[in-house]
């Protein structure tokens, strides 16, 4: 595709745009063999640039030009150049009006980038630079312009045709075509612009804002899925309560719309009043979507819906910023979440998504600071990092100044900046002045990439009833940085006494009325805190809440870890301890015989777990998950895969067995209960009756065989549908799995959302997931190589999930990978370039391993017309 070898950009090298776009005038004609697209441009010369010179370039990539005037005068070929990727005017006047004309042919963009056709719908992908590919145009988010835009299509195959804004005049055309002309009052960046042509059922509904204003929100989807928008319908509207609520933020167009498409790269897009959607990321019906999936759904329409201040009223100078709005939206959207449901266990959910995933980018190859210092291309900047370690980061912000402060940091940001495009340091001096905190060493967050390490150490000088605590910091190299500055981190913590009580953190000996938490704030490389009238040595509860994203080693026996788990106060800690515990008990466990005897207070621990059920159960449920595959071999330094594999399972079969009277118990007491809701508790009585199912039939349990036919056979959610399904493809018995799994596809085969489930449930599994079964999977009708949760619910499953099988010793899972990651870079590089990640994580597997893995990656290398994104991604892995 691309012949040169592509290009580092440095956010060093920033300078203002030389030329602004005040207002954009689109007409889109639309057409089964392509379409034709009209740009007017007013453009003027930006003040703030110091460029003297008067050439015009914009951006363009897989355009077919076909006219550009200039004040209304038609430009000769010589009087610009057209290279690669960008259209150049030697010469223009100060304040200006382009015409420009392209043909680009949707119906065969692959890439889901600008333009393109998705189940005969038109539909648009414009962040980061797709806009690119539908006009040229100054494609960078501090260009931001009014834009007008009206659509012409044929009536019948696209009576829907929608744009960003409010629609301002519509009428019949001649040949059965139609337009539809949309005005969007908010200057924005081209990034947010959204086309939609389709033929659309429309859902509507209404919200009144904390103003008393009307708005008018409508979802469109295809026919077949009309019955499944009322959740996200509800989550849109409890979204918008929230953000007047906790924010003071009022939405500020009168329509809000919300599309849902099959073929879409990410998740979902806030394209200014017209956010677009993976139909897996928005449809749900209680027999074809799991709870995880309701979970999901709510969280991302409150993303995409936090966007329109949190990003397009406030949005980013550049892509290096991008953290700016993805950061702190799924910072606003985990509080929104926790506040819709049980925060302890949003909490965990997303450590454990931190813990396992970012942890392990930021100790690999593509490891980069939240606002990174350079990229090749920016799709591969879509990371854990910039979106997961960005929010954390900006909830160390919310715990540093409390959320009155940081209320006072939003507001000041929000008015300060509306309209503007700006930087992270920006959000940060908002936060600054608002509160009279100097956050100047807090910025490192910023701007050094890695997970720092906390060495705690401690000692109980009985004599003087002192406990010292000593912390210190260590920040691992990654590429392109070495020899970091310590960090300013919140470190929360409580000591408990022998009986389970909080003890009062004295650090001085008259401390009278001393809190039982403390939030420590460390920014020396080494600290050590004393806590006096201490009469017995303690056990510290550290890091609670996860108070900063990073590290914590300290020697826990055994004993503390079963301590905490049941004692400390914070529920979240309580989960950290038993994750410890049994991670500790697996890890000893690898590579040693069969017959090496578990730990025999881990079965005590459980049995306690799974029987009280005065616990709160929402938690329960979150600790009975045992250590996932993925997050033990990130804690390893030279992971053997089938051995850890083993050894987990060793583990949980060793737990069914002893527990096996207790589980039972469990799925009945668990039983259905009523209709179907979403709530913490009801959400936690099926995820423990499923784990209970699915932990028996690992044993082949017949009893449990027969209670997950029946609940397969009778389940009237999806989540218990899947649960019982999950639990037979995963056990021994193999005739029930294969008629499982088939009455599941003939009875879900046209409904694409249910089809991913069943892939990814095979694609998953180590029994019914192995090579062949996965190449079998690939030639079944309903796969489809230019849909991406079809790639991703088969080959990403495989590979991400199914370590075990993916990681056999003949290193074929490798090979297959990259077989894919080469087919796929033709068609979708964007999607090509996030599959091969697990293979850049070579360093970490054993020898044996890490060979082979290095060779695929090779392989993927020396493709001819590699793609610039997986160039980007398979180079920085090979680089030493
Ligand atoms: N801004 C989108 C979000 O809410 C991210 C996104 C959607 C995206 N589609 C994309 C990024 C395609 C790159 C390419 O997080
Ligand atoms: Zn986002």
């Amino acid at each position: 595709m691309r012949s040169n070898q592509p290009q580092t950009i440095y956010l060093s090298d920033y300078t203002v745009p030389a030329y602004l776009v005040d207002h954009v005038d689109l007409r889109f004609e639309l057409f089964e063999d392509g379409a034709r697209v009209h740009s007017t441009l007013s453009i003027r010369r930006n003040p703030e640039s110091a460029r003297s010179d008067a050439s015009l370039s914009l951006d363009g990539d897989s355009l077919s030009l076909q006219g550009v005037s200039l004040d209304g005068r038609e430009l000769q070929a010589s009087e610009y150049e057209l290279t690669d990727d960008q259209l150049v005017i030697a010469d223009v006047p100060d304040a200006f009006q382009l015409n420009v004309v392209t043909w680009i042919e949707p119906q065969n963009n692959t890439r889901l980038e600008g333009l393109y056709k998705s189940s005969g719908m038109f539909c648009t992908q414009c962040e980061a630079e797709g806009f690119r590919c539908i006009t040229f145009f100054p494609d960078r988010p501090d260009v931001m312009s009014r834009f007008r835009t009206r659509i012409e299509a044929d009536q019948t195959a696209y009576p829907v045709l929608l744009s960003n804004g409010n629609d301002v005049d519509r009428g019949e055309l001649e040949g059965g075509r139609h337009f539809v002309t949309w005005e969007d009052p908010f200057p924005k960046p081209c990034y947010l612009f959204a086309l939609v042509a389709g033929d659309l059922v429309e859902k509507r509904d209404t919200f009144r804002t904390c103003s008393g204003r009307d708005i008018d929100l409508r979802m469109y989807v295809e026919p077949r899925n009309a019955a499944k928008c009322e959740h996200a319908m509800d989550s849109l509207k409890r979204s918008m309560r929230w953000d007047e609520e906790v924010y003071g933020r009022e939405y500020d167009l009168d329509i809000f719309m919300i599309v849902a498409v099959d073929d879409f790269n990410m998740g979902a897009m806030e394209n200014k009043g017209l956010n677009i959607f993976n139909s897996s990321c928005v449809l749900a019906s209680q027999e074809t979507a799991t709870d995880a999936a309701f979970q999901r759904i709510e969280a991302i329409v409150a993303h995409e819906y936090f966007h329109n201040w949190s990003g397009n009223r406030v949005t980013c100078r550049d892509w290096f910023q991008l953290s700016l709005k993805e950061g702190f939206t799924v910072f606003r959207d985990s509080q929104f979440s926790a506040d819709m449901g049980s925060p302890t266990v949003k909490r965990i959910e997303d450590v454990t998504l931190l813990r396992t995933a970012q942890f392990a980018e930021d100790a690999g190859p593509m490891a980069h600071p939240v606002r990174p210092a350079s990229y090749m291309e920016i799709s591969n900047f879509y990371t854990l990092t910039i979106y997961e370690k960005g929010a954390e980061v900006v909830r160390m912000i919310h715990n540093l100044l409390g959320s009155e402060m940081f209320r006072k940091g939003s507001d000041l940001y929000f008015e300060r900046h509306d309209g503007q495009a700006v930087t992270t340091d920006d959000f940060v001096r908002a936060m600054e002045d608002a509160s009279g905190r100097d956050l100047a060493q807090f910025r490192l967050w910023y701007e050094q990439a890695g997970t720092p390490v906390l060495t705690v150490s401690d000692e109980f000088d009985e004599a003087a009833g002192i406990y010292r605590l000593t912390i210190r910091q260590d920040i691992p190299d990654t590429p392109g940085q070495i020899d970091k500055k310590p960090q300013h981190i919140p470190f929360a913590l409580g000591l408990l006494g022998s009986h389970g009580e909080p003890l009062p953190l004295r650090l001085a000996p008259d401390d009278q009325d001393a809190p039982d938490e403390r939030v420590l704030e460390l920014t020396d490389a080494e600290h050590t805190f004393e806590f006096h009238g201490v009469d017995e040595r303690p056990v510290p509860s550290l890091l609670r809440h996860f108070s900063a994203p990073v590290r914590v080693q300290y020697p826990w026996t055994r004993e503390q870890l079963l301590f905490l788990m049941s004692h400390d106060p914070d529920g979240f800690n309580r989960w950290d301890a038993g994750q410890r515990l049994t991670v500790d008990v697996i890890q000893s466990l690898v590579g040693t015989p069969k017959d090496t005897p578990v730990e025999p207070r881990l079965v005590t621990a459980y049995r306690h777990l799974i029987s009280d059920s005065g616990l709160d159960q929402a938690l329960v449920a979150k600790m009975l998950q045992l250590p996932s595959e993925a997050y033990l071999i990130e804690l390893s330094e030279s992971a053997d895969v089938p051995a850890i594999h083993e050894a987990r399972e060793r583990v949980l079969k060793h737990l069914a067995i002893a527990l096996r009277d207790e589980l039972v118990a469990c799925y009945r007491r668990n039983g259905e209960s009523g209709a179907y809701e979403v709530t913490p508790e009801a959400v936690a009585r099926r995820s423990l009756r499923n784990t209970a199912l699915s932990w028996l039939l690992a044993i082949n349990d017949e009893e449990a065989r027969e209670l997950a036919v029946r609940q397969f056979r009778g389940a009237d959610n999806m989540t218990d549908h899947m649960g019982a399904l999950r639990a037979l493809v995963n056990s021994d018995y193999e005739d029930d799995r294969t008629e499982a799994l088939a009455t599941f596809y003939e009875q879900f085969q046209d409904d694409p959302q249910v089809v991913e489930l069943w892939f990814s449930v095979q694609a998953s599994s180590d029994r019914a997931g192995q090579l062949p079964q996965i190449r079998e999977l690939m030639a079944h009708p309903a796969f489809d190589w230019k849909n991406p949760n079809k790639v991703r619910s088969v080959v990403g499953a495989f590979a991400g999930q199914n370590l075990a099988a993916f990681h056999h010793a003949d290193g074929s899972g490798y090979e297959f990978l990259a077989d894919q990651v080469c087919r796929l870079d033709d068609s979708n590089p964007q999607i090509a370039a996030r599959l091969v990640t697990p293979l850049t994580r070579w360093r970490k597997f054993a020898p044996a391993y890490s060979a082979s893995m290095r060779a695929a990656l090779e392989r993927i290398r020396d493709k001819k017309g590699l793609s610039r994104d997986v160039y980007e991604v398979v180079h920085k892995s090979l680089a030493d």
